[in-house]
């Protein structure tokens, strides 16, 4: 199964920083995909270093500079991961789909953060899983599934086990697009998971659930291309 994952920054990079003990586990799982013969890529977020380089930045430069700046944050995340993933990896960030398309094809697994300003890394994955024809996109983040409203925000919000692309488009719609900024999926995510009929769960990234969703049982969101 060829599989693209969203790695939410915050997961791998949260408020007390990263951890030895924690990149081994999420690099053991990920080796553990691959070796399921999956052909695997990864693209990781910018989280909390992103956010802190932003919020200052933001003082003195416009939204686009702020971006560039999420988008090495991304990379530098990237480079943590793969320095755990050991020889599973091409210690090469790809810049754009066809560089990932080409270190899939050397049998490696793909690791890389942002593109261009103006989206996240959830719009990165869910267009590289367009380009690559990926069968599924697993949006791995700090929520562990699609609510209809914000969890953190409304203490009534429910989690929904199935949508289909339209309703993700709904509920994804009107978020915010400026840098740093963070929606449970960036509304241009939604729209290419849309576009390219994409099998796409959304799962809370914990080490466990990124297995649980190979088998099928984990407990996030599934979202569904409407017929
Ligand atoms: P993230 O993808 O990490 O956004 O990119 P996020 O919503 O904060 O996600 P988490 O918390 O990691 O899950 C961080 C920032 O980098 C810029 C954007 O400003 C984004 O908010 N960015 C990232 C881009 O402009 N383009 C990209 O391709 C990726």
């Amino acid at each position: 199964m060829r599989i693209v994952f969203a790695l939410g920054g915050s997961v791998l990079m949260p408020k007390e920083g990263a951890s030895v003990d924690k990149l081994k586990e999420y690099a053991e799982v990920f080796r553990k995909i691959k070796d399921m013969d999956n052909e695997l890529s990864i693209v990781v977020g910018g989280g909390n270093t992103a956010r802190n380089y932003i919020s200052i930045a933001r003082e003195f430069t416009n939204e686009a500079f702020c971006d560039e700046i999420g988008i090495l944050a991304t990379r530098m995340n990237s480079m943590l991961l793969m320095s755990a993933l050991g020889n599973y990896v091409i210690k090469k960030i790809p810049e754009n789909f066809k560089e990932a398309e080409l270190i899939l094809n050397l049998d490696k697994i793909v690791v890389m953060g942002g593109t261009h300003p103006a989206h996240t890394t959830d719009a990165v994955a869910a267009s590289l899983a367009e380009y690559i024809n990926a069968d599924l996109l697993v949006i791995a983040t700090n929520v562990d599934g699609v609510y209809d409203k914000d969890p953190r925000k409304y203490k009534d919000a429910k989690k929904l086990t199935k949508i289909t692309t339209k309703e993700l488009l709904n509920i994804t719609g009107s978020a915010s697009i400026a840098a740093g900024s963070s929606s449970i999926i960036d509304p241009l995510a939604s729209k290419i998971i849309d576009r390219a009929k994409l099998k796409t769960v959304v799962i809370e990234g914990t080490p466990k659930e990124i297995l649980n969703t190979i088998s099928e049982k984990h407990h996030g969101t599934v979202i569904v291309p409407e017929e």
